[in-house]
């Protein structure tokens, strides 16, 4: 559970981060004046949704990487070995679907990189039942499936990473070393977690007038302000008919 709460904060932290942006950099500071009770305000709300659903956590962890930032960006530009070796210690927890990892048994079990038979064997089993196709999932981690810890290095050193991304960091020379280190180092993943998240979220910074802040986070502002524009239009024909 401490764990749990842990990673509570350390989301918390990271999206708080993620929508600081003042000067080019990121400021923890920046809504001081406008709203300084959001930190508390965001954990309250954080801390009471991850109460009632874990997933929350491996939810917002990925949206800074896979959705990365308002208007997206090249989250592969310049990150080094130990961004990617820590960085993909985010899959430590949360789950993938099926058709995600399904090269690791078919058409046979994954030589390149190896993957344990067992565990090959009960992804093929438990895919099999994937009907409709994608609605099964699976944990990343198989050791503490909800926990920010780190074990997924274990799993890789078991040879039970359930992407080939994840199972390459233990053969490859030029991650094994650090993988094999975040294994026995629990401290040193995480500090280099942070690191590494702090880059990758200062990576193609939007700030000043470049960019928006988005009035509905699912879409930009202008594609809500067309679609308002549309409904009303419809409106007035519906009106003048
Ligand atoms: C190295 C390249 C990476 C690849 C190829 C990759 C691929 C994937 C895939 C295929 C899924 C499952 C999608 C699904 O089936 O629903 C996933 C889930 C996830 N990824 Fe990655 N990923 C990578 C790096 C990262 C990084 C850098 C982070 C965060 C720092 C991250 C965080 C996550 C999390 C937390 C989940 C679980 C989401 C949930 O349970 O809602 N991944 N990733």
């Amino acid at each position: 559970m401490a764990s749990r709460a842990a990673a509570a904060i350390a989301v918390l932290a990271l999206v708080c981060a993620a929508v600081h942006s003042s000067e080019g950099q990121l400021s923890p500071n920046f809504h001081a004046a406008t709203c300084p009770d959001l930190e508390h305000i965001v954990e309250f709300h954080v801390a009471e949704t991850f109460r009632r659903d874990v997933g929350v956590a491996p939810a917002l962890i990925r949206i800074l990487f896979h959705d990365c930032f308002p208007q997206g960006c090249d989250a592969n530009r310049s990150l080094d070995v130990a961004d990617l070796v820590s960085l993909s210690g985010a899959h430590t927890f949360g789950v993938a679907h099926c058709p995600a990892f399904e090269d690791r048994f078919k058409p046979v079990f994954d030589t390149n990189p190896a993957i344990d038979s067992k565990f090959a064997t009960s992804l093929r089993n438990k895919c099999a039942g994937d009907n409709p196709a994608g609605t099964l999932t699976q944990n990343l981690d198989v050791r503490t499936p909800d926990a920010f810890d780190n074990k997924y290095y274990f799993d890789l050193i078991a040879r039970q990473g359930l992407f080939k991304s994840d199972q390459g960091l233990i053969d490859h020379p030029t991650t094994k070393r650090m993988a094999t280190r975040f294994s026995l180092n629990q401290g040193a993943f995480f500090e280099q977690f942070a690191r590494s998240m702090t880059k990758m979220s200062n990576m193609d910074l939007l700030t000043g007038n470049k960019g928006e802040i988005r009035n509905n986070c699912a879409a930009p502002n202008r594609r809500v302000q067309d679609i308002e524009t549309a409904t009303t239009g419809d409106e007035g024909i519906a009106a003048d008919m």
